[in-house]
């Protein structure tokens, strides 16, 4: 597979990689993977039939069950979800499952822009572009804390905080496709940057990978 039309978008919780892979598919037509999603779904799951979330196995019998229908459901975007995510996600296990189904997304005719954690390293190393989107972890948190108080959750801004240091060690701690940038990505720190100033750099670095690869 030639991954030139793919962009891939890693960084930590609440860096502004969402919003940056979204705009870059609009901006370049792409359809948009958000991989942490598939991750939420997991965890968010089997806590909902009870089981635990250090299971390897059954985590990974939940994530070959999941479905676009499955997906469409606002409880994958709490606070709690985002906790699960992790910590099903750090097993190779589950990891494995879900590859063949990002992949698939990545070969899609065209292209395709994948938000996640380890889209440029492991499910798409020969993306035509690659950023790393990352910001201070007091920035993130107050991105993160706004997010959720205006979803109705009741969190402080120093319970986010921690969660995002919690997060941000297990994710890149793991042994299993560890969040890392890759060797080849474009660092954007978007720490004092608006959603309008992040959205036009990722962009910038995306129309200068494509121009140095043009023939
Ligand atoms: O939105 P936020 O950055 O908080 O989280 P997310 O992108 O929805 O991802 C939730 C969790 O899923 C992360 O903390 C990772 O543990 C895991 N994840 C992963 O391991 N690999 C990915 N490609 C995407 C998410």
């Amino acid at each position: 597979m030639s991954g030139a039309q793919v962009i891939t978008v890693d960084g930590p919780a609440a860096s502004g990689k969402g919003t940056i892979a979204s705009g870059l598919g609009r901006r370049f037509g792409l359809p948009v993977l958000d991989s942490g999603l598939l991750y939420r779904a997991v965890g968010v799951l089997l806590e909902r039939e009870g089981g635990d979330l250090d299971d390897a196995a059954a985590a990974a019998a939940v994530a070959g069950r999941l479905t676009a229908e499955t997906l469409a459901d606002p409880a994958f975007r709490t606070r709690g979800a985002g906790e699960a995510a992790s910590r099903v996600a750090v097993h190779p296990q589950v990891r494995e499952v879900l590859l063949q189904l990002q992949r698939a997304f990545a070969a899609q005719a065209g292209g395709a822009v994948l938000d996640g954690r380890d889209m440029g390293t492991v499910i798409c190393p020969d993306a035509g572009a690659k950023l790393y989107v990352t910001a201070r972890p007091e920035v993130r948190a107050e991105r993160r804390w706004r997010q959720l108080t205006g979803q109705g959750e009741s969190v402080s801004l120093d319970e986010v905080l921690a969660d995002i240091h919690r997060r941000d060690a297990r994710d890149s701690g793991r042994e299993a496709a560890p969040m890392r940038p890759a060797a080849d990505a474009a660092l954007l720190d978007t720490s004092e940057m608006t959603i309008e100033q992040a959205a036009d750099a990722a962009r910038r670095i995306v129309e200068a990978a494509r121009a140095r690869q043009a023939p």
